[in-house]
């Protein structure tokens, strides 16, 4: 009798372990294709502008569009998820001339920042462009490329991406957003420049960056990081829907909401409160404030 009972826990063990190994070979070689997929683009020919109003609107960019969170003040690319965390090894890239660095050509800037697409033409990983850099105006672009371009070289090598296995079974259960080239529209056309105004268009223009943590249509939700925060509703449905243009800017730059509130550093008000100035916040409330 034990020996039946023992024999067929063995075959239900074998069984799940079975059904195991099968879905991670195949989450494994599909995310694996995804990870390899190399897309073919047709690059956009801009012209890099040298001038210091150029490159001083480029240094507005990347202040308000959080490249140096990730990529470190310097631009020398910092670690993103360390060897230590179970999903991946991801670092920001170098972002200079400096050992390490990417050593980018114009169409290479191109490539990364409207595409979401490395040297390879294969998808960077996690580098939010579909929520920082792929809609910018043409100016925008290239003034932020002007001012890439000339930033000091910084040495730093960094290694190599690596996803590891919960990573990856994250990754096909779309619970892990790895690979902006699949969410962006390569054949999109873009705007040569957009009016710097209090406006809801320009608002929405800038309220991109709050996508990628609020939401495509900024209703917010559970959070991507399980130690975060759910993530606030911003439209007209929400608390900011109660809120005068005065209190939403004072909340995103004392970090404190109307109802005396303190937001944790989940919601990186403390960037956004210093590099935005008051006509970039109105014109991002007179755009959520009106949004459904
Ligand atoms: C949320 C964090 C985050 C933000 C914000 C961010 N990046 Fe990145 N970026 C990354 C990570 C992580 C990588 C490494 C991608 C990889 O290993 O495939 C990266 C890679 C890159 C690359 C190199 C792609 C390659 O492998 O050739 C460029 C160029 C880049 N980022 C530019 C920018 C610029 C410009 C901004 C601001 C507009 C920005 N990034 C904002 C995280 C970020
Ligand atoms: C990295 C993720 C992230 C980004 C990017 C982000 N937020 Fe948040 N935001 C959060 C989280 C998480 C909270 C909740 C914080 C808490 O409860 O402590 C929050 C809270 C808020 C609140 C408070 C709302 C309420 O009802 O209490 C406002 C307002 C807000 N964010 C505005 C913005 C705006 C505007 C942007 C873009 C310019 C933005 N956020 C970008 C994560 C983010």
């Amino acid at each position: 009798m034990l020996k039946k009972i023992l024999k067929w826990t063995g075959i239900v063990l074998a069984v799940l372990i079975l059904i195991v190994v099968a879905f991670y070979a195949v989450a494994y070689s599909s995310v694996n294709s995804r990870a390899n997929k190399v897309y073919a683009v047709k690059l956009q020919q801009l012209t890099i502008p040298d001038d210091s109003v150029s490159y001083a609107m480029g240094q507005h960019t990347v202040a308000i569009r959080g490249c140096l969170e990730c990529h470190g003040s310097n631009l020398g690319g910092k670690v993103f998820m360390s060897d230590s965390t179970p999903i991946a090894m991801l670092y920001s890239a170098n972002l200079t001339n400096g050992k390490g660095g990417i050593n980018y050509t114009d169409s290479d800037w191109v490539r990364a920042l409207r595409h979401g697409l490395n040297k390879e033409n294969k998808s960077v990983w996690f580098m939010p462009a579909q929520h920082t850099t792929a809609q910018l105006s043409n100016k925008e672009l290239a003034s932020l490329i002007c001012f890439l371009k000339k930033q000091p070289p910084v040495d730093n090598i960094t290694p190599k991406h690596e996803l590891k296995p919960l990573g990856t079974v994250l990754t096909y259960l779309d619970k892990f957003p790895l690979f902006p080239a699949e969410v962006i529209d390569h054949n999109a056309s873009y705007t040569d420049e957009v009016k710097v105004e209090v406006s809801a268009a320009y608002g929405k223009y800038l309220a991109i960056s709050c996508a990628g943590c609020h939401g495509e249509q900024f209703k917010g939700g559970a959070a991507g990081d399980p130690n975060s925060p759910p993530v606030p509703d911003l439209t007209s449905t929400g608390n900011l829907g109660k809120w005068t243009s005065e209190q939403f800017v004072a909340t995103i730059r004392t970090g404190t909401t109307p109802n005396g509130k303190l937001l944790s550093d989940y919601m990186p008000w403390k960037v956004f409160g210093k590099v935005s100035t008051d006509d970039e916040l109105k014109a991002i409330y007179m755009y959520l404030h009106t949004h459904n």
